[in-house]
């Protein structure tokens, strides 16, 4: 099929490198030259595991960018993949993806075939039938162009492979015709993927509200465990075997279960707070989505509490191990390393941080912070170590501990493997 894709940030990247890989001819659309001029010479504009080879497959040949919204006019149906960030008050900015309908719209006014357009950016509950069709028909598109909502799953690090071999296919729509298109478009993929995924078909509202309660529901696991482990840690029970026992109930499930630190990244932290806004402005107070968000915000503060049972974070010299938000990526949105910072900063210490990758980004964020090349140069003289991302590297720490000035480790991801000879605290073991 022909398929366009509208924005080439880190999902619209993806999904077309892989819309290309399984056999459709894929027209990505961004306004940045830069990310168009990149696609179109084979080259991924992000880093993402085996995104490298699809573009180089299939870039500038059966995968193009182009900066021209036009160029949707020749495809039969386009993912909408632009940025919905947050407003000041953590509701969602739909901005940006309405200026994107408007111009889709305007685009696909002269055309009279059928057309699919299908939303896949996360948006709240009633967004694309109260404001992006209307911003797109206002525009220009006629009853020709039919309307739908899939939402995308994937997580950084393998989005590649998420998209390939999903779990579920959402797709939200009224219309026959952007049903029947959306299948032929999945075809190809079904066809591949190890197992069958299931077709969930439903409307625009719940395809919508799918992407938030899937995302709401992880975030709220992993405070709920965390919260546990609290509770234990003052009860010096490790939540770790109590979350193995847990685990084994399949109502439960195994996976999410790792206590910490807790939660950032691009979806969770936006997401929870997205539909906290979304429930307040429809009149209905989410007591328990504002507790997951309290908890994940508590547990940096925990880290430095048990830090001080035997630190004097004032004036101490503190290594930050893990900038990012998650190992495997460079990105540091709401990673739990920033309030960590915050903190230590504010208590008069004196950080030095290390990250495998996300160094320059944290840079960044917090230009005047000390910053080492390995974790060996952070943890030489320091008073204490806090351990922020479970970066396979950390496990393997043992001498490096005995270069710091007091060897007090805490560890907010379980990751260090060493414990004789450190005064060491696990966040919730
Ligand atoms: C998430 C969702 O998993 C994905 O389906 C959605 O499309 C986007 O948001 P991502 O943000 O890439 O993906 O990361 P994920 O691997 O889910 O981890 C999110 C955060 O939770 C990380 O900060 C991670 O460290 C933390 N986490 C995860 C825990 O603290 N404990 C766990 O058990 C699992």
């Amino acid at each position: 099929m022909e398929i366009s894709v509208v924005g080439s940030g880190y999902v619209g990247t993806t999904v077309a490198a892989c819309l290309a890989d399984l056999g459709h001819t894929v027209t990505n659309v961004d306004i940045d030259e830069g990310v168009v001029d990149s696609i179109n010479a084979g080259e991924a504009p992000i880093h993402e595991p085996g995104l490298d080879e699809l573009l180089a497959k299939h870039g500038g040949d059966r995968l193009r960018a182009t900066t021209d919204y036009d160029a949707v006019r020749d495809t039969d149906l386009t993912f909408v993949a632009l940025p919905t960030p947050s407003n000041e008050d953590g509701s969602i900015d739909l901005s940006i993806i309405g200026g994107g309908m408007e111009s889709l719209g305007g685009a696909l006014a002269s055309k009279s075939d059928p057309h699919v357009v299908v939303v896949k950016s996360t948006v709240v509950p009633g967004s694309t039938e109260t404001e992006l069709e209307p911003a797109m028909r206002r525009a220009g598109a006629g009853e020709n162009v039919h309307v739908a909502v899939n939402p995308e799953f994937q997580r950084e690090g393998s989005a590649v492979e998420d998209y390939l071999n999903p779990d579920k296919l959402v797709v939200g729509t009224d219309s026959e015709y952007a049903r029947e298109t959306l299948a032929a478009v999945f075809e190809p993929l079904i066809e591949r993927a190890d197992s069958d995924p299931p077709l969930v078909e439903t409307g625009l509202r719940e395809a919508e509200m799918i992407k938030y309660a899937n995302n709401t529901f992880l975030a709220a696991k992993i405070s709920l465990i965390n919260e546990l482990g609290n509770i234990c840690k003052e009860y010096d029970v490790d939540a770790y075997e109590v979350a193995e026992a847990i685990g084994l109930d399949d109502r439960i499930g195994e996976q999410f279960l790792q206590s910490g630190v807790g939660w950032g990244g691009s979806c969770f932290p936006k997401d929870t707070a997205a539909l906290i806004a979304a429930a307040e402005r429809a009149g209905y107070d989410p007591a328990l989505l504002k507790a997951v968000v309290a908890v994940n915000d508590g547990q940096p503060g925990r880290m430095l509490g048990l830090a001080e049972r035997h630190v004097d974070v004032e004036g101490s010299r503190v290594a930050v191990l893990g900038l990012a938000f998650k190992p495997g990526t460079d990105d540091i949105r709401h990673s739990r390393a920033i309030p960590l910072i915050e903190a230590l900063r504010e208590r008069g210490a004196e950080v030095v941080a290390y990250d495998p990758v996300a160094g320059e980004n944290m840079r960044e964020r917090f230009p005047d912070i000390e910053y080492a090349d390995s974790a060996a140069a952070a943890l030489d003289g320091a008073h204490l170590a806090l351990v922020v991302t479970d970066w396979d590297e950390f496990t393997a720490l043992d001498e490096e501990f005995d270069t710091m000035a007091t060897p007090v480790v805490v560890d907010g991801r379980r990751i260090v493997g060493r414990r004789d000879g450190l005064t060491y605290e696990g966040l919730t073991w």
